[in-house]
């Protein structure tokens, strides 16, 4: 039996799980779904990033969630709340992320974990505002902050992609509660 920190009428949010490991990896090589990203992750990469969302929720009981469909318990992505120290004038701040597999794109499930996340944010981790960043040829990603609510905030650079000329500008959306 798993247990859910979050749970939504289709989806149900957790720490993540050894299980995760193999289809997180394959998500993360997916081309298509790190479009947005200077580069997919090799397994390694993938792994790391498991055991930092591991030690976030650790630390603050809550992270970028792994992300199953309740009615088949199949895991699909994660989404969630994450404590960001980069330099930029919108941080240290606490944002949303969310990354899906290409098969549970187009069903709502990204902004109804979105929706969940943003709720919990405020009653149950008793956050004063959050942010969701993303490169300003992201628009899918926008178009899940806009739905539940976030609002533009600005522009600015991101130390960590600033590297690749596709992601110079990004953009900032936030919710003060
Ligand atoms: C960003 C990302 C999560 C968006 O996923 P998505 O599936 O497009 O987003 P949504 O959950 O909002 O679902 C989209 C569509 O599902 C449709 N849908 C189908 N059934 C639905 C239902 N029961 N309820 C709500 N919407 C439903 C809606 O029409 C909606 O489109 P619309 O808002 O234009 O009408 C996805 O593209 C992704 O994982 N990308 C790769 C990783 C990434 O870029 N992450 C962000 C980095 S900044």
């Amino acid at each position: 039996m798993k247990t859910y920190t979050i749970k939504t009428q289709r989806l149900g949010l957790r720490n993540w799980l050894p299980s995760d490991e193999v289809p997180f990896i394959e998500l993360c090589q997916d081309p298509k779904v790190m479009e947005f990203f200077p580069a997919t992750l090799s397994a390694d990469d993938a792994r790391n990033l498991i055991q930092r969302l591991q030690l976030h929720f650790e630390k603050h009981g809550y992270t970028y969630f792994a992300v199953d469909v309740l009615e088949t318990g199949k895991f699909i992505g994660f989404c969630g709340l994450a404590v960001q120290a980069w330099q930029s004038k919108f941080t240290p701040c606490v944002d949303m992320g969310w990354r899906f597999k290409q098969s549970a794109w187009g069903k709502g499930y990204a902004t109804e974990a979105a929706s969940a996340c943003l709720e919990a944010a405020e009653k149950q981790f008793s956050l004063l505002e959050v942010f969701a960043f993303a490169p300003d040829l992201n628009l899918p990603s926008q178009h899940v902050m806009k739905k539940i609510g976030l609002e533009y905030a600005g522009e600015f650079q991101h130390p960590k992609i600033a590297d690749d000329h596709r992601f110079n500008t990004c953009v900032a959306y936030k919710k003060v509660f």
